[in-house]
């Protein structure tokens, strides 16, 4: 005889989770606002995950790191026309609303907020956020107007869904460091957490950009994961020079760049926290690079000490 509540054998009750409510999806910066407003007064933490949409698994970790540290879990999907340059890809931004609300759902998010561009920017800014100087080295070298654009629209998110609580992947490593500055130099009320980077079987770094990629370019794109492995393997057996660290993960990387295969744009050990280069390569340092795999651009990282693997722990910042 089953006891009461316990499905008869054979059968497998599905977890209640696995059947989450309706996902509550916002268009308005007004009506965010007072969904903020109404969690506030019922002394709800927010926890929130920035994102630009074409969700993948990276994203999802994120919502369920937000979800252990918070009530209510908010979502935002913007293409942010600030943070892209003339001659990148705002226009062919891979989008689908679609499956993005489905995954949203599945991963627990409570809230999507999904704004209009209209509606985030009324008119062109006068005010946005300048990145200091650790946003004008590595990917603000390479992409000048980049880090003020995150950082503008990132400053204008938090002052609409008034999180406790926001988390960033460290697959952008300098965007979620500037990101701890900003928090910090403008005093804003948020806990930022850093989660690890998820990666598909093959070590390659999740990213929505990643279907750009055809199959001989994914598979070039692969280098990009051995050479960091590389390098924290030469950390792994004692090297604590930063260059040397380089070099190992440089000989990964050099066939294929004389060969015309890719362009190494940069690759460096630096301070986790001021992202400026490291001599040292002490154990926590990253070890950062961007290639291009004919036009495409592919940035990673490695946390020397950790390796490649998708390290469970998620970190406060600041
Ligand atoms: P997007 O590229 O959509 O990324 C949203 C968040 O997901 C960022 O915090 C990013 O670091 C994180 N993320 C991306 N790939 C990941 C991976 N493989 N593992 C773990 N986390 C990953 O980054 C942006 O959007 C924008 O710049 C944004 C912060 C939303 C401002 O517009």
């Amino acid at each position: 005889m089953p006891r009461p509540g316990k499905p008869p054998a054979g059968l497998v009750r599905a977890p209640v989770s696995a059947y989450p409510s309706r996902v509550i999806e916002i268009g308005s910066v007004a009506g965010m606002r007072s969904a903020a407003q109404a969690n506030h007064v019922q002394g709800k933490r927010i926890g929130f995950v920035p994102t630009m949409g074409f969700l993948h698994q990276g994203h999802l970790s994120l919502v369920r790191e937000a979800r252990r540290r918070s009530d209510v879990v908010v979502m935002s999907i913007f293409v942010n026309p600030l943070q892209f340059a003339p001659n990148e890809d705002l226009a062919t931004y891979p989008r689908d609303i679609e499956r993005d609300r489905r995954l949203a759902q599945e991963a627990g998010v409570d809230v999507l907020f999904v704004p209009g561009a209209d509606d985030m920017y009324p008119g062109t800014p006068e005010i946005t956020v300048s990145p200091g100087p650790v946003g004008t080295i590595l990917e603000g070298a390479i992409r000048p107007t980049h880090f003020a654009g995150v950082l503008t629209v990132v400053l204008k998110l938090f002052a609409i869904v008034q999180p406790s609580v926001a988390v960033f992947g460290r697959k952008d490593a300098q965007q979620a460091a500037l990101i701890g500055f900003m928090v910090r130099d403008l005093s804003l009320p948020v806990e930022v957490v850093i989660a690890p980077t998820f990666r598909e079987p093959d070590g390659l770094a999740m990213s929505s950009r990643n279907v750009y990629l055809d199959a001989a370019m994914r598979e070039r794109a692969l280098i990009l994961p051995r050479a960091l492995a590389a390098g924290a393997a030469a950390h792994q057996s004692g090297e604590r020079r930063a260059g040397q660290v380089v070099a190992a993960a440089y000989r990964v990387l050099a066939p294929a760049e004389s060969s015309g295969g890719i362009i190494t744009e940069y690759i460096n050990v630096v301070d986790p926290k001021t992202f400026l280069p490291n001599h040292a390569a002490t154990p926590g340092s990253f070890l950062v690079a961007a290639i291009r795999v004919g036009p495409k651009r592919l940035i990673d990282n490695v946390v020397l000490g950790d390796g490649l693997e998708t390290d469970p722990r998620a970190a406060p910042v600041g």
